[in-house]
C-alpha cells in the first residue's frame, strides 16, 4: 500500500527542524525528525542565505536518514514582524438554479474575502474561513448542501511581506526542497498543541522561541487573531550574560536551571556561574537572577498581550493560555503569565500524532510537527472545498496551493 509522505520544515531562530510523517491508514504517524543549529536567521527572517541553506539540508538529511525515505514536497514555516493579519467578510450570491450552496460558491466567497488592500510588496499566505453566514444565518461551519440564496464568510487573513517569503523559499529550493505551502507557524504550533475543546472556549496560544513569540488566538473553534512579537528566549540570555558578567554558554545553562530566580528543588539558592574569561567561578544567587529575568519575561508577555487587547473584541470569553516553544521550559513562566493573563496557563507540548518519541513530544518541536499536522488537517479547511475534490493528499494540497498563490 503506498503511503504518502509529508515534511514539515521550522526554520527557526535557534535551530531548524525537520519532521517527516506518513498518512498512513492509521492516520498521521511520524517516522523521521532532523535538527540542526539555525545559522542564518535572526527573529524569524533571513539574514545569510548559505547558512540557511546548509541549515535545511542538515536538517533534512538526518531526517531522511532516520525516515529510511527521500521527502519532497514540503510544508514550510514562516514568521517574523512583517506579517500582519486582519478579520474580513465577503458576501457572493448562490449560483445555481437550485439555490443550494456549493463547494464552488464557498471557493468564490473565500476567495472574493481575499480582496483587501493590499500594498504590492504584500502577499496574502493564508484566508481562514472562521465560519459562514447563509441567508443571515450566522455561525455555519459547512455551508455545503444547505439551501439559501446568499453566501457570507468571515476569514482570518494572513499577510507577509513578498521579499522576506521569497528569501525563505529560495533557500528551501536551493536546499534541493520544493515547498509545497507556508504555514504561519502560530498556526503551526497551535495544530500541535491545542486542544478542540480549548479552541472553542478561547484560548491564547504563545509559541515562545528564540527570536521570536508567535501568538494566535481561538475562538469558537478557529483563529481570530495571530501576530508576532519579535522578542524571544535568546534575549534572557543575553540578560543573564551581561547581568551576572558571564559567558553566553553559562547563561544558557542557568536560564534553564534556574529559569527567572526559582529555588531548586534541593532548596539551593546560590550557583556559581564562570567569569567571562573563563578563568574563575564567582557565586551568584536566584534573587540576582530574578531580577534579571523577572522584569524581561513580564515585558515580553505584556507586549504579546497589548496586541492582542489591541484587536480582539474587548467583551471576547478567553479560558486560559497555552504557552509553547522552547521558551515555555523557562522555570517560573506560568505563574508569570498568570499575573500578566489573569488566565490559568499550561505548557503544551505537540500531542496527537503517532510515533511520537518523548524525545519529539516537546514544545521546541510543537511547530515542526504542527506543519504536517497543519498540511493534513488545515489545508483541507482552508482550502475551500479542495478536499471535497477528492485526489491524493499532495494533489489536493498542490490545488490548495494554486488557490493561494493566484
Ligand atoms: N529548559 C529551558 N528553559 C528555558 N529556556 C529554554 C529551555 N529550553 C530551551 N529554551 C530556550 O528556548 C529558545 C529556543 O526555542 P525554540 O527552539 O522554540 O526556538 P526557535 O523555533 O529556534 O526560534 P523562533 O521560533 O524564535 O524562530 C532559546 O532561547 C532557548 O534558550
Ligand atoms: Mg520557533
Amino acid at each position: 500500500m503506498k503511503h504518502e509522505t509529508l515534511c514539515g520544515l521550522d526554520i527557526g531562530t535557534t535551530k531548524t527542524c525537520a519532521v517527516v510523517a506518513v498518512d498512513g491508514p492509521s492516520g498521521l504517524e511520524i517516522v523521521g525528525v532532523g535538527e540542526a543549529p539555525s545559522m542564518g536567521m535572526r527573529k524569524g527572517v533571513v539574514i545569510d542565505l548559505e547558512a540557511t541553506i546548509k541549515s535545511i539540508e542538515a536538517a533534512t538529511e538526518k531526517a531522511e536518514r532516520m525516515a529510511g525515505m527521500h521527502v519532497g514536497d514540503v510544508f514550510v514555516g514562516i514568521t517574523g514582524e512583517h506579517i500582519r493579519s486582519t478579520n474580513n467578510r465577503a458576501v457572493v450570491a448562490i449560483a445555481g438554479e437550485d439555490r443550494e450552496v456549493s463547494a464552488t460558491d464557498v471557493r468564490r466567497v473565500v476567495d472574493a474575502s481575499k480582496i483587501i488592500n493590499l500594498p504590492s510588496d504584500r502577499q496574502i499566505i493564508h484566508a481562514l474561513p472562521r465560519y459562514f453566514t447563509v441567508d443571515g444565518q450566522e455561525g455555519v461551519d459547512d455551508p455545503v448542501g444547505m439551501a439559501g440564496g446568499r453566501l457570507e464568510v468571515d476569514t482570518h487573513l494572513i499577510t507577509g511581506g513578498s521579499t522576506f517569503i521569497t528569501n525563505v523559499l529560495k533557500c528551501v529550493h536551493r536546499a534541493g526542497l520544493e515547498a509545497c505551502a507556508l504555514v504561519f507557524e502560530p498556526l503551526a504550533s497551535a495544530a500541535s498543541t491545542l486542544l478542540p475543546e480549548e479552541r472553542q472556549v478561547g484560548v491564547v496560544m504563545l509559541d515562545i522561541g528564540g527570536g521570536t513569540t508567535d501568538i494566535a488566538v481561538f475562538s469558537f473553534g478557529s483563529a481570530i487573531f495571530t501576530a508576532t512579537v519579535p522578542v524571544g528566549g535568546n534575549v534572557l540570555t543575553n540578560d543573564i550574560s551581561l547581568g551576572l558578567k558571564t559567558t553566553l554558554a553559562e547563561a544558557e545553562s542557568v536560564k534553564k536551571r534556574f529559569g527567572a530566580g526559582i529555588v531548586g528543588e534541593d532548596g539551593t539558592t546560590a550557583f556559581e556561574v564562570r567569569t567571562l574569561d573563563g578563568r574563575a567561578n564567582k557565586e551568584a544567587t536566584v534573587e540576582t537572577l530574578r531580577s534579571i529575568v523577572v522584569p524581561r519575561v513580564l515585558e515580553t508577555l505584556r507586549m504579546a498581550k497589548a496586541k492582542i487587547v489591541e484587536s480582539v473584541p474587548r467583551d471576547l470569553v478567553l479560558g486560559e493560555v497555552v504557552l509553547t516553544g522552547g521558551g515555555s521550559l523557562l522555570p517560573g513562566i506560568g505563574a508569570l503569565a498568570e499575573d500578566v493573563f489573569g488566565l490559568p496557563v499550561r505548557v503544551g507540548a505537540p500531542n496527537a500524532v503517532g510515533g511520537l518519541t518523548e524525545a519529539v513530544a516537546q514544545p521546541q518541536y510543537a511547530t515542526a510537527i504542527g506543519l504536517v499536522l497543519f498540511g493534513v488537517n488545515g489545508a483541507g479547511e482552508e482550502s475551500d472545498g479542495v478536499r471535497r475534490r477528492g485526489g491524493s493528499l499532495l494533489a489536493r494540497i498542490r490545488a490548495w496551493l494554486g488557490d493561494l498563490w493566484n
